[in-house]
C-alpha cells in the first residue's frame, strides 16, 4: 500500500492457447478481470491488469504445420485475432504478454536460473532428472493418471480424445516436497482460493499426496530451449505460469515488476476452474523454490455451457458472441455474462435468456428510467438541471432518490464490496435494486400530477434532481461492467465524459440550471417473434392472398350507415399499420396541441409529431404502445421532422389513443 492508502493489485487471466481463434469462454474470463480492474481503478486504486496468449507447445506447432504455415507466423494471426476482440469487448488490460516474445524468454531463463539451484522445505534439492513415463494429453499439455481418464480408451475427459503413452527423460520438479507448505499458505489464507468449493479440491488435491511434475520436454520442438539442456524445451506450463511475471519485466527486474508483483497488496490470478490446480499447487511451489513471491488470490470461475456443455471450437459448441454484439452492443452481452451466472458456478448461455434479461433489465428497468426521468426534465425544467435541495429538506413523501442523497457511500460500499468478492452478479442486482426503487419513485411521487400544482413546483424540482442523481449514480456504480452505457447515460445527463473517475461516486454533482444532453434510447428492445406469431403471418398471408380475389363484404349486406366510397383490400393493404413503443416523449416549444415523440418499431427508432398534448403529459406515454401508420411520407410539423402517424379515436374533441389488451411486441403488424 502507498502512503495515501491507495492500494496496488496486479490482475491477470490465464494467457490463452493460440491454437485456435478466441471464443465465448475466453471472453467471459477477460470480462470478469475488466470488470474489476474498471471497479477498483473506479475507487482509485492502482490496478496493472495483463492478458494474454501462450503459444508454445506441441498442439500448437501441430495445428501450424497442418495448414501448412510457420508456427510462429500462425500465432501471429491468432494473437491479433485475440487483440481485436478485446477491443470489442471494450477491455482496458494494460499489457498483452505473448509467450513467443523475447522479454518472455528472458524472463524465464532469469526465472530458471534461480529455480535450477532451488531447495525443497525438506532440504532437498527443487529440481532432479529422471525418466517419464505416462499417458499424455497434447491438448491439455499434461500427464494423466489413470483415474483422469475415461476407460476403456484413455480418453481425456476435456478434450474427448485418447491419450497416447509417452515415455522420456525429463527434467522434474519436486512439488511432492511441498504438500506441506502448500497446506499452510492456504489455511493460513496467504493464498486466497475462491470459491471455497475449489479451495477444498484443493486441499483434497495436496491431502492424497502430491506427485512430482516435468519441466522440460524432449519431444517438443516449439518451445524455450532449457539452457545448457540440449534438446530440453520448457514444459509448457512451466513456460505459460511464468508469463505474469516475464510481462511485468521480472527479467531486468524493471519497475512495474517491483510494483505490482514484489510491492503488491494483492496478486489475483482469475481462470477457469479446469486450470486451478497448476495455479494453485505448482506455480506457487515454484516461486517459492525460485524465493520468489507467491500470488495472494485465484479465483477460479465456472464454465459458460451451451446445452449444457463446455464451450469448445473443436466440439462446434460455440456461441456468437460477436454477433450479439453487433446487434445489441457490447454493454448488453457484458452485462448479460455477470448477470445471469453466478461466477464461481458452471451456468448454461440461451437466447431466450439473453432476450429476456436484455428486455426485462436493460430495455424497461433501466432504459425506461433513464428516458421518464429526462423527459420530465425536459418538459417541466425546460431541459435543465432543477435546483439542488440542500441536505435539510424535508420532502413530504419518502423516497429512493432521497435516502441515496443522505446515504450514498453506504450504498456504492455494498456494490463495490460485491465487485471486490468478484461476485458480480451481486453487486449488478444491487444496482438494480436502485434502478426499479428509483422506478417507483416516480410511481409514487407522479410527478406529473406535482406539475399541475403550483404551489408544488420547487418540491418537484427537488424531487428530479434527486431522481437525475440517483440514475447518474447507479450509472457510475454499473460502469466496471457497462462502461459504454454508462457514459452515455452521463452524456444525456449533460455530463459527457471520457471515463468515469473516483470523484463521480459522489452524490450531488449535477450542477443546477447546466443543460441536459441530447436524449437517445439506451437499450432498444429485442423484438422477438414467437413461433405462434410466425403461424399468424403465415396463416394471415394465406388468408390475405385468398381475400383480396372476393369481396370482403357483398354489396347488397353493406351497412346503411357507411356512406364513403368502399376500398378494397389492396388498397387497405397499402398502409402499412405497426404496434411501437414510446420510448421518449416531450413537448414542443409554441406548439400547445403537439408533442415530439420517439418510438421504437422493434428494429429501428423513429421520430412522430403526435397532436395529443392536450389529453396526454409525455412521462405518463413512455413505454406505452400505439398503432402507428408507418409508411407515410414525412412531414415537417412546426419545423419538427415526423416520420409517421399514430391512430387515435377523438372522444368530444380529445385524441384518446389506441391501445392492446395483450402486450404485443413493438414492430408487429397490424391488419
Ligand atoms: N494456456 C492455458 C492457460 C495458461 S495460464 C498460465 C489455457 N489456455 S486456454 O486457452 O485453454 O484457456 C483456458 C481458459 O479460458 C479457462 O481457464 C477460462 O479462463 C477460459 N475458458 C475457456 N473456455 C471456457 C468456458 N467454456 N467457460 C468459461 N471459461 C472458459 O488453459
Amino acid at each position: 500500500m502507498t502512503t495515501s492508502g491507495q492500494k496496488t493489485y496486479y490482475h491477470t487471466t490465464p494467457i490463452y492457447y493460440a491454437n485456435d481463434v478466441p471464443h465465448v469462454g475466453h471472453a467471459y474470463t477477460t470480462i470478469a478481470a475488466d470488470a474489476i480492474t474498471r471497479a477498483r481503478r473506479l475507487l482509485g486504486q492502482r490496478v496493472f491488469f495483463l492478458t494474454g496468449t501462450d503459444e508454445h507447445g506441441q498442439n500448437i506447432e501441430r495445428i501450424a504445420r497442418e495448414r501448412g504455415v510457420d508456427p510462429q507466423v500462425y500465432c501471429d494471426g491468432i494473437a491479433a485475432r485475440f487483440v481485436a476482440l478485446w477491443q470489442r469487448f471494450d477491455l482496458t488490460y494494460d499489457d498483452f504478454i505473448r509467450t513467443t516474445q523475447e522479454r518472455h524468454k528472458q524472463g524465464v531463463y532469469k526465472f530458471w536460473e534461480r529455480l535450477r539451484v532451488g531447495v525443497c522445505p525438506d532440504g532437498q534439492a527443487a529440481i532432479y532428472k529422471g525418466r517419464y513415463a505416462g499417458w499424455y494429453c497434447p491438448r491439455c499439455e499434461a500427464f494423466k493418471t489413470e483415474d483422469d481418464l475415461r476407460q476403456p480408451d484413455n480418453v481425456c475427459p476435456d478434450h474427448e480424445r485418447p491419450c497416447e503413452w509417452m515415455e522420456e527423460e525429463n527434467l522434474f520438479f519436486r512439488l511432492s516436497a511441498y504438500g506441506e507448505w502448500l497446506r499452510g499458505e492456504i489455511e493460513s489464507g496467504r493464498l486466497q482460493i475462491d470459491p471455497v468449493g475449489r479451495r477444498n479440491e484443493v486441499l483434497a488435491v495436496v491431502k492424497q499426496g502430491l506427485q512430482d511434475f516435468s519441466l522440460s520436454r524432449t519431444r517438443v520442438k516449439w518451445g524455450i530451449a532449457v539452457p545448457d539442456e540440449p534438446g530440453h524445451v520448457f514444459y509448457v506450463w512451466v513456460d505459460a505460469l511464468s508469463n505474469y511475471i516475464t510481462a511485468l519485466g521480472f527479467a531486468e527486474g524493471g519497475a512495474h515488476y517491483r510494483e505490482f508483483w514484489e510491492q503488491a497488496d494483492e496478486r489475483l490470478h482469475l481462470m477457469g476452474k479446469e486450470i486451478i490446480r497448476f495455479h494453485c499447487l505448482y506455480w506457487p511451489a515454484m516461486l517459492e523454490a525460485a524465493g520468489l513471491p507467491r500470488p495472494t488470490r485465484v479465483f477460479a470461475h465456472g464454465w459458460l455451457t451451451k446445452g449444457g456443455r463446455k464451450l469448445s471450437k473443436t466440439t462446434g459448441n460455440v456461441i456468437d458472441a460477436e454477433a450479439l454484439v453487433v446487434r445489441h452492443g457490447v454493454d448488453a452481452v457484458r452485462y448479460f455474462f455477470l448477470r445471469e451466472g453466478a461466477f464461481g458456478q458452471d451456468w448454461d448461455f440461451t437466447e431466450d435468456a439473453f432476450v429476456g434479461r436484455y428486455n426485462a433489465d436493460l430495455a424497461n428497468d433501466l432504459g425506461n428510467l433513464v428516458s421518464r426521468a429526462l423527459t420530465m426534465v425536459v418538459r417541466y425544467c425546460e431541459g435543465r438541471v432543477p435546483p439542488k435541495p440542500g441536505d435539510d429538506w424535508d420532502p413530504p413523501t419518502a423516497s429512493h432518490a432521497r435516502e441515496l442523497h443522505r446515504a450514498s457511500s453506504k450504498a456504492a460500499a455494498a456494490v463495490f464490496g460485491r465487485y471486490e468478492a468478484l461476485d458480480f452478479a451481486g453487486a449488478l442486482s444491487d444496482v438494480w435494486l436502485s434502478v426499479s426503487q428509483l422506478n417507483s419513485d416516480i410511481a409514487v411521487h407522479a410527478p406529473w400530477e406535482m406539475a399541475k400544482d403550483p404551489a408544488k413546483r420547487q418540491a418537484l424540482g427537488y424531487f428530479l434532481y434527486e431522481l437525475l442523481e440517483g440514475i447518474r449514480l447507479v450509472a457510475v456504480w454499473a460502469s466496471p461492467i457497462m462502461p459504454g452505457a454508462a457514459l452515455r447515460i452521463l452524456a444525456m445527463l449533460g455530463q459527457p465524459a471520457k471515463e468515469v473517475v473516483p470523484e463521480d461516486l459522489r452524490w450531488g454533482l449535477l450542477q443546477p440550471g447546466s443543460a441536459l444532453g441530447k436524449i437517445e434510447p439506451l437499450f432498444p428492445r429485442i423484438e422477438v417473434e414467437t413461433q405462434k406469431d410466425a403461424a399468424e403471418r403465415k396463416g394471415a398471408k394465406r388468408k390475405e392472398s385468398a381475400v383480396s380475389e372476393t369481396p370482403v363484404v357483398p354489396a347488397s349486406e353493406a351497412p346503411a350507415v357507411v356512406s364513403e366510397p368502399k376500398i378494397d383490400i389492396a388498397e387497405f393493404a397499402k398502409v402499412d399499420l405497426r404496434v411501437a413503443q414510446i420510448v421518449a416523449a416531450e413537448a414542443i416549444s409554441g406548439a400547445k396541441k403537439l408533442l415530439k415523440l420517439q418510438v421504437s418499431l422493434g428494429n429501428e427508432t423513429r421520430q412522430i409529431v403526435a397532436g395529443i398534448a392536450e389529453a396526454y403529459q409525455p412521462e405518463a406515454l413512455v413505454g406505452r404502445k400505439i398503432v402507428l401508420v408507418a409508411n407515410l411520407k414525412p412531414a415537417m410539423l412546426r419545423g419538427v421532422e415526423s416520420n409517421g402517424m399514430l391512430l387515435a379515436a377523438s372522444l368530444d374533441g380529445k385524441p384518446v389513443l389506441c391501445g392492446f389488451d395483450a402486450d404485443v411486441p413493438p414492430g408487429t403488424r397490424i391488419k
